[in-house]
């Protein structure tokens, strides 16, 4: 125990003394190193390996999405993740159907942007904060499954063709509670291609005012 706390008294010196001249040797990544570099490095995956993302590695990013922040803590979202064939397949079906062009993209898999693994977010259709809470829980999700180099897209392109009278079946298949309205689909997978490059930004939006 005696020991513990030396290592603790230690550790906290070395941590005031790096903080205090906000240097380190350049080998060692701080903890928010580890964050900002993962938000900064993070970019939308249009292919996908055709082998889904580990169910477990999956479970996490769930887990960290449904603990974003939410008003009042009432977890106004649902999230249902799909990795079934035939269900993917199955979609796709209907949106070439509608828009027979969409098979004719290059490398053309699925409507997903070829991932293997889908998650749905929903929230209530009258609420609040449900498109902010589901926001912040997509994001958790997406930044989670870069730690774990699990590439991700968020697609509301999908939510017309999930919505529409042919893909009734597989939208009940998502069991959303009633009143809900599907917002977005996310898909993870783990990247075909190199990752792309960052897209612009423009950093003049956000500023401190005096
Ligand atoms: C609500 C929402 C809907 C989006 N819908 C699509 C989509 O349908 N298809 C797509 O390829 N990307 C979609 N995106 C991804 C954006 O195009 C992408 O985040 C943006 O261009 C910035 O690029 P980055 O994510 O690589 O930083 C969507 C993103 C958001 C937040």
């Amino acid at each position: 125990m005696k020991r513990m706390m030396k290592l603790g008294v230690a550790f906290a010196a070395l941590v005031a003394v790096s903080c205090a001249n906000c240097e380190k040797p350049a080998e060692v990544k701080s903890a928010s190193d580890v964050v900002v570099e993962n938000i900064l490095t993070r970019r939308s995956i249009r292919d996908y390996k055709a082998e889904p993302v580990c169910r477990e590695q999956m479970a996490k990013v769930i887990e960290c999405g449904l603990y974003a922040p939410n008003a009042m803590n009432a977890q106004t979202w649902a999230v249902r993740v799909v990795d079934a064939p035939d269900f993917i397949d199955g979609v796709t079906a209907i949106a070439v159907e509608q828009m027979p062009r969409l098979a004719e993209q290059k490398g053309f898999r699925n409507i997903f942007r070829n991932a293997p693994t889908v998650a749905f977010v929903a929230c209530p259709e009258e609420s609040y904060s449900g498109e902010y809470d589901c926001g912040l829980l997509s994001e958790n999700m997406m930044l989670a499954a870069w730690s774990m180099g699990i590439g991700s897209c968020c697609l509301g392109s999908v939510v017309p063709v999930m919505t529409s009278e042919a893909a009734k079946p597989y939208l009940e298949r998502l069991q959303l509670p009633e009143g809900y309205k599907l917002l977005v689909g996310i898909a993870f997978g783990y990247p075909a291609d190199e990752i792309p490059a960052p897209t612009p930004r423009d950093m003049a939006k956000g500023f401190y005012v005096e």
